[in-house]
């Protein structure tokens, strides 16, 4: 099947415990970096891929997420009324047309794998992308769109694949693949983080997937796998003696900004990336890193 992507997931029914207290009460992906919350950098990467419905999987206390999306006329009256046009261009980018959106709950955390599953019955019959927007990803050519590109002559399922350091692969999902000179490679085996020892690459999974209606199939059937979750790598990991599974060694920059550190450099990178704060961050960095005080 190589059919055109136009369905996302995004599963945002997570706790949030590493932001604690933050999270108590915003949603990990209402967080901001510099001034756009974490998810509306997933959204404009999945509408450069030509995603056209985005169906969020969410949990309680997930409110401020669908506030965000919707329309806000009355702020958007008094920009108008104060000539605020460039103001009122950015503020109206981040609406979603009625129907565009669907939001699903996930009434328990038992893992990403049950969190996609929840999406089954407004997905149907076609391939599909799942998108964690605690993954900021850098790139010329949106993630994404690479993803796209490569999964129409590839067809079956794909993940987006990055080198990670061996001590590292107990965070990941790994792949068994070989990293040769082109971009893609053919999976052999998926694990769930392993110890380094057991790993049998350091090729991670992160949070990109385009994935077929059959890996929802394999999820009715699976239980829980490591940690104790329903975990979407194990069934992705059927498909590769079916449909096929590959890796794509997506080109730019991934930022975890499910994590305090990855947090914090996304913070430094986007900042010193904007023409209209580099100077002074940079000014800054420089006196901190010099002086090392904050007060
Ligand atoms: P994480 O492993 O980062 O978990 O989930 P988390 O709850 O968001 O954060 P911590 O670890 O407690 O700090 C990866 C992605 O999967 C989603 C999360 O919302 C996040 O986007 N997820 C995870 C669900 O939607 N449901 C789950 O049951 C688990």
């Amino acid at each position: 099947m190589k059919n055109r992507v136009t369905k996302a997931i995004f599963p945002v029914a997570g706790l949030g415990t590493r932001f604690l207290p933050a999270t108590k009460s915003v949603p990990k992906e209402i967080m901001t970096l510099v001034d756009r919350p974490l998810v509306q950098y997933a959204i404009d990467e999945a509408r450069a891929a030509g995603i056209k419905e985005f169906i969020f999987i969410t949990s309680r206390g997930k409110g401020a997420l669908e506030d965000y999306f919707d329309a806000a006329p009355q702020l958007e009256q008094e920009l108008e009324a104060k000539g605020k046009d460039e103001l009122l261009k950015i503020l109206q980018a981040t609406n979603m047309e009625s129907g565009e959106i669907a939001y699903t709950r996930q009434h328990k955390a038992l893992g990403l794998g049950h969190a996609v599953w929840c999406a089954r019955k407004l997905i149907g019959d076609e391939p599909f992308a799942v998108m964690l927007p605690d993954d900021v990803i850098a790139a010329k050519t949106p993630c994404l769109q690479q993803m796209v590109e490569a999964y129409a002559e590839t067809g079956g399922n794909m993940v987006a694949a990055m080198e990670v350091p061996e001590e590292k692969t107990g965070a990941y999902g790994i792949l068994d693949a070989d990293r040769g000179d082109s971009p893609l490679v053919s999976v052999r085996g998926m694990i769930e983080k392993p110890k380094p020892a057991e790993a049998p690459s350091n090729l991670a999974v992160i949070g990109r997937y385009i994935l077929t209606p059959k890996v929802l199939d394999n999820l009715n059937e699976l239980g829980s796998g490591a940690g104790g979750e329903i975990q979407l790598t194990d069934a992705i990991a059927q498909e590769i003696d079916g449909e096929g599974v590959h890796g794509l060694c997506f080109e730019g920059q991934r930022y975890d900004c499910g994590s305090k550190a990855g947090f914090l450099q996304a913070t430094v990178a986007f900042g010193l990336s904007r023409p209209d704060l580099k100077d002074d961050l940079k000014g800054f960095l420089d006196g901190m890193v010099a002086d090392g005080k904050i007060g």
